[in-house]
């Protein structure tokens, strides 16, 4: 698959280098053409702007941040129509009393990013995962909760799950995306409290007693 990546962090440099040793066809798209051209001589992959990476992806993933898409998105929204967008944001910020969603009260950062690319099919996948798990082993067998609501893209999605070693764990539609960041930030605040969110949740099996 040919696959565009804005952004040149660490998220990019980790679902990046995985999607290569894949065989897919990568494109680093970043503001700065150094740190663009750096990550993808190192993962190999093949650099450009963001506009050429919105150009080259069929599935592009969004890797700049949420607070920052307002400004990366729209103006590449013509390109992005019809392809598969990749959203692995995390809307969350330390607050007073744990980690909280900056988008509180208003859209999820998914919904957001829908509207900033009208006509993309998005499609939540990968905000669970720091970018080390990504990049390293820990991706083998890790469940990957994923929403959208077109048919293609997520098919398109659960491959680009199933050829880093995870796999797919499709848990409805673009509007259940604000419930995984939700729990993005429960689990995530968990694992810096040092805590094991596993434990809170009993085998299939077992889970009505
Ligand atoms: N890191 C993780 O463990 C992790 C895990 C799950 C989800 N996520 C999510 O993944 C996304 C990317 O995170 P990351 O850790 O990969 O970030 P990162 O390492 O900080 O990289 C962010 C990238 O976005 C670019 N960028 C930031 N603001 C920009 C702007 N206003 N205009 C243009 N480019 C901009 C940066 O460019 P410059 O280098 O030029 O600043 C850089 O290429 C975030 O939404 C984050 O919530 C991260």
């Amino acid at each position: 698959m040919r696959i565009g990546i804005l952004g040149a962090g660490n998220m990019a440099a980790a679902l990046g280098a995985k999607w290569v040793g894949a065989g897919h066809d990568v494109l680093i798209g970043a503001r700065s053409a150094e740190r663009a051209a750096a990550l993808a001589e190192r993962i190999g992959a093949r650099a450009g702007t963001f506009a050429e990476a919105a150009g080259h992806g069929e599935a592009v993933l969004v890797a700049v941040g949420h607070a920052a898409v307002g400004e990366v998105v729209p103006p590449l929204a013509p390109s992005l129509a019809g392809k598969v967008l990749l959203d692995c944001s995390n809307p969350i910020v330390p607050g007073p009393g744990g980690l909280m969603l900056t988008t509180d009260g208003g859209p999820a950062a998914a919904a957001a990013l829908a509207a900033a690319a009208p006509g993309a099919h998005v499609v939540k996948a990968f905000h669970l995962g720091a970018a080390e798990v990504w990049a390293g082993p820990h991706a083998d067998g890790l469940g990957v909760p994923l929403c959208g609501d077109d048919p293609t893209a997520l098919a398109a999605a659960h491959t680009l799950v199933a050829d880093i070693g995870s796999v797919p764990l499709p848990v409805g539609g673009l509007d259940r995306a604000g419930y995984l960041e939700a729990t993005a930030a429960i689990v995530i605040g968990m694992w810096f409290a040092g805590q094991d969110p596993r434990t809170m949740l009993p085998l299939p099996e077992n889970a009505h007693g």
